[in-house]
């Protein structure tokens, strides 16, 4: 499948004219994603869990199933490893606060590094807070990258959890999490792996990997809002105790007192958001006919030609790895002396859709002392054709503003 056919199945396209290059936002969704949320809500929509009738026993089942796709598709040992949740920020809060509020000291620990996304990032001020807990940041070169040395210096013993994100989502930066797991168990330490930026785009083996806890949201890989997954190894999710309480998650109640479903139903209060685990589902199947080696390679090629594109324009700097093999298909610059947010607005007013602003990682802005920073985003659906737009509108952004500058 190539590019523009892939993209025949995404509506949005024949509906609004627009080079849309914000998926590290949030995807498009394929028509067969819309189509599997419709077909269940149309002949299997029933509260799962909870009812002994056929409808009830149907979504049951459904459910089930994605659940069992989403473990296999990132190699999970086990389905009851992979927890639904929201997205992947309230994964990174249940981890925060079941995990963290449970395992920590007062003088232990917390590493993470200044690439991470507010969401990777508050939980752990809060919760090192209440326990008397240190946070550490591994900080990064000049490139964007988490150095050998920065990983030796900061990950040591009295680490009690080491969070870092897979892939930057302002620069990115594929950071070399191998290296960290390793360290982070060498010292004892479990690692909190937020993949929202790479599962979506390249095959991850959580197995291979072996990460602790691996979180992501299925709004960036073709799924509907409001679903996400946490992944966790099965002995480590069994001794954590719930995050959110009522309904479903419960053994037995009593009026003082309440004990505690198996993994994964334990963290999922609640009616679950069925329909959009089967939207999930239906991604995954989409992206696994493609072919996650062909997904990458296609955002691979539009990442070499927008770079090279961007870093022609004399008036633009790109942030982040110079060595493509270390970055994934965003692409954070400036343009100079005009300010990200009328970067974008005159972008949109020429149909190209990025986002400005800090993309909720405000310390990591800060470290780079930029106010902010452009950025553009691929997925599967995008073309040649969408990044010669960008740069046409940056170029006509350039001549609006270059008698001011
Ligand atoms: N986390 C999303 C982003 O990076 C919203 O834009």
């Amino acid at each position: 499948m190539e590019n523009e056919d892939i993209r025949k199945d995404f509506e949005i396209f024949n509906n609004t004219d627009v080079a849309y290059l914000d998926s590290a936002a949030t995807t498009q969704r394929p028509k067969q994603v819309i189509d599997a949320v419709k077909n269940y809500y149309n002949t299997a929509n029933a509260n799962p869990h909870r009812g002994n009738y056929a409808l009830s026993l149907k979504s049951t089942e459904v459910y089930d199933e994605a659940r069992s796709k989403v473990a296999k598709f990132i190699n999970a040992q086990e389905s009851r490893e992979i927890v639904f949740s929201k997205n992947a920020t309230e994964a990174l809060n249940m981890l925060a606060y079941s995990y963290g509020m449970q395992n920590l000291q007062k003088g232990d620990k917390v590493v993470i590094s200044i690439l991470e996304h507010h969401a990777n990032l508050v939980p752990w001020q809060r919760v090192t807070k209440q326990k008397e807990a240190k946070l550490e940041y591994m900080y990064i070169n000049d490139e964007g990258q988490i150095t050998d040395e920065e990983i030796e210096k900061k990950i040591t013993p009295g680490t009690k959890i080491v969070g870092i994100t897979h892939v930057s989502n302002v620069l990115g930066t594929i950071t070399p999490v191998e290296k960290i797991i390793k360290k982070a168990h060498s010292v004892g330490a479990v690692v909190v792996l937020d993949a929202s930026q790479s599962v979506p785009h390249r095959k991850v083996d959580v197995q291979k990997l072996d990460a602790d806890f691996v979180v992501f949201s299925g709004h960036k890989m073709l799924a509907p809002l409001g679903i996400g997954v946490l992944y966790g190894k099965a002995e480590l999710l069994e001794k954590m105790p719930p995050f959110l309480l009522g309904g479903d998650m419960i053994e037995y109640v009593q009026e003082q007192s309440a004990t505690f479903a198996e993994i994964p139903t334990r963290f999922e209060a609640g009616t679950q958001n069925v329909g959009g685990a089967i939207g999930l589902a239906a991604a995954i199947d989409y992206l696994q006919k493609i072919g996650m080696e062909k997904v990458e390679k296609i955002e691979q090629e539009l990442l070499i030609y927008a770079k090279e594109q961007l870093e022609n324009l004399s008036y633009v700097t790109v942030y982040g790895p110079k060595d493509i093999n270390q970055r994934a298909s965003v692409i954070s610059f400036n343009v100079k002396n005009i300010h990200p947010h009328d970067v974008s607005s005159i972008l949109d007013s020429v149909g190209v859709a990025i986002r400005a602003g800090d993309h909720c990682a405000q310390p990591l802005i800060h470290y780079m002392h930029v106010p902010a920073t452009c950025r553009a985003s691929f997925y599967i659906y995008n073309t040649k054709a969408d990044v010669d737009r960008l740069i046409l509108g940056l170029n006509k952004t350039y001549e609006m503003f270059k008698k001011w500058i």
